[in-house]
């Protein structure tokens, strides 16, 4: 059997936070945010509302919209960062919220490039023959971990979720994946709770997101287009062939950047960082659904899925868009 997306649902908190609000507490502007990003505004979560809850809201979606039901679902993978609670996974606890009493349940920790992971993975476990019916999730609300004294990186983050329904079928439509990870660059992007070390180097164990962001700018520009190249060919495609690439929503300039050394037009992009800031591993799925909802992505057309980020982590594959 192969493996198809079937539905796709994502959800976003109420909150709209615009870039003014950052210059009430920091040496910013809306002007300088836009510019070196592209991000207009972002959602946060309330404070009683968790990953879990957003998760949930992205599932609900995906079932409303597509008139699916999903309690016969046999897999859940949770992409995250920013769980609940380590122990129980958000897996389990969306097992138990949802009612889908007989599927495995696991959380999947490769950070902004965990939806990818996410979709290689379901795409192996139906491909294996063991499971037929697979709910991905990413979701995150970074706003919860991020460090509002650190100008360079608060302006960047938001919380949302996304949803695919992925199912076993005769023809499927999700391609050859690729995954990878450089954990080299680790110390350049974490989220530190216990020990003080990444690689050895010493960090900040804060519970707060810190980064390198000049680091990590070069290595997703430089690998990212690398890894473009990487799927179109394991794919047996030429760029021509991509109607609509969707990286990672970190930065407009990385996305920029992406596309002008791949050769790609970047207005065959899609992004959710505009609207939602920087999502981690929710922000694949919220671009790819804005662009079904504004009309943009069409039953055929050939997606290129690219998500990156800390780890350093990597993973995309070509899906040929069948909703
Ligand atoms: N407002 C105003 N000025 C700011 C600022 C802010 N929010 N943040 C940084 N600056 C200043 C810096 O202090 C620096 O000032 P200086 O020249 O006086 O020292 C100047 O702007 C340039 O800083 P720099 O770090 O070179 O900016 P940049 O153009 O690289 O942009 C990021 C910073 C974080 C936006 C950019 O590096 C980036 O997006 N990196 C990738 C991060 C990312 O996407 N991570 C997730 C990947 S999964």
């Amino acid at each position: 059997m192969q493996a198809k997306i079937t539905a796709i649902g994502t959800y976003a908190p109420e909150k709209v936070i615009d870039n003014h609000y950052f210059e009430t507490f920091l040496d910013t502007s809306d002007e300088w945010i836009r510019s070196r990003t592209g991000i207009v505004e972002r959602r946060f979560s309330a404070e009683n509302e968790y990953t879990s809850d957003l998760s949930i809201g992205a599932v609900k979606d995906l079932a409303l919209r597509y008139n699916k039901d999903i309690s016969d679902v046999d897999f859940i993978l949770v992409a995250t960062v920013t769980h609940d609670q380590i122990m129980p996974s958000m897996a389990c606890q969306l097992q138990h919220r949802l009612n889908i009493p007989n599927a495995a349940a696991l959380d999947i920790s490769a950070a902004c490039a965990g939806f990818g992971y996410g979709i290689t993975l379901a795409r192996s476990l139906i491909h294996s023959g063991m499971y037929r019916k697979v709910l991905v999730i990413g979701a995150e609300t970074l706003t919860k971990v991020t460090d509002f004294t650190d100008r360079t990186s608060c302006i960047l983050f938001g919380d949302g979720a996304g949803a695919l329904l992925i199912e076993a079928a005769e023809k499927g439509n999700v391609g050859e994946c690729i995954a990878g990870a450089e954990g080299s660059g680790g110390q350049d992007l974490y989220l530190s709770t216990l020990s003080t070390q990444v690689n050895g180097t010493p960090i900040q164990a804060n519970n707060k997101i810190v980064q390198n962001g000049r680091a990590v700018f070069r290595w997703a520009v430089t690998r990212m287009a690398e890894a473009f190249e990487a799927i179109v060919e394991k794919n047996g495609l030429t760029k021509e062939d991509i109607d609509w690439f969707i990286p990672h929503s970190a930065n407009m300039r990385i996305i920029e950047a992406i596309c002008q050394r791949v050769g790609f037009p970047v207005e065959k992009s899609l992004e959710s960082l505009s609207k939602y800031g920087n999502t981690s591993s929710a922000s694949i799925p919220l671009a790819l659904n804005e662009g079904i909802r504004a009309g943009k992505v069409k039953k055929g057309d050939k997606l290129l899925l690219l998500g990156f980020g800390g780890g350093l982590t990597y993973a995309g594959t070509v899906v040929e868009w069948g909703l």
